[in-house]
């Protein structure tokens, strides 16, 4: 296994329409994902597309462990917010609700910055995984949007050409000024 070298923004790699993957039980693929996997973990990141490692084929790999659980949710609500470490070939998205919802991201492509982005709160994500079974999960939360950000790659999309409010695009060491704001601005409306 390796650590393989990222790429970042301005790379064609990033711009590009990933390939889909004939096989994906292929024995060269299980290794690209071995050190896509060890990659994501060196660097921290949630997830991890194959572009960003210089390989233009549709793999992504991302793993959710789950965020505080909130009492409101149903069991299933809960479920649909956490994923184990997924291996995710030739995936497809469908939205389940158009209601947006806002997060900040990162992307080990875009290293030091964090920006607010809208996507769905609620998706369906299909797709293979390394032994060829077929993956099909509903996601919500963090989850719904590490997939679509990561999928996003595979279509050339990097998240700040998803935002829509480019003033909520900051670098990572100066996101605790906007928090702090949020929280005056809370404080006040109680
Ligand atoms: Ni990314």
């Amino acid at each position: 296994m390796a650590i393989l070298k990222i790429a970042r923004m301005g790379h064609p790699v990033l711009a590009g329409i990933a390939a889909p993957v004939a096989d994906p039980t292929d024995p060269e693929l299980k290794r690209l994902v071995a050190d896509m996997i060890e990659t994501m973990k060196d660097s921290d990141g949630a997830g991890l597309a194959a572009p960003q490692v210089h390989v233009p084929l549709r793999v992504v790999v991302f793993q959710v462990p789950g965020e505080p659980i909130d009492e409101t949710l149903s069991a299933v609500e809960r479920f649909d917010h956490t994923a184990p470490l997924t291996v995710l070939i030739n995936p497809v998205i469908q939205v389940m609700e158009e209601v947006l919802e806002g997060g900040w991201e990162g992307c080990l492509s875009v290293p030091g910055l964090r920006g607010w982005v809208e996507r769905p709160r609620h998706i369906r994500y299909t797709g293979f995984d390394i032994a060829g079974n077929r993956v099909s999960r509903t996601a919500r939360g963090f989850h719904a949007r590490v997939v679509q950000h990561e999928c996003d790659h595979l279509d050339g999309m990097l998240y700040p050409l998803r935002m829509q409010d480019l003033s909520k695009l900051l670098f990572e060491s100066e996101v605790h000024h906007w928090l702090e704001q949020q929280e005056t601005q809370n404080q006040a409306v109680k």
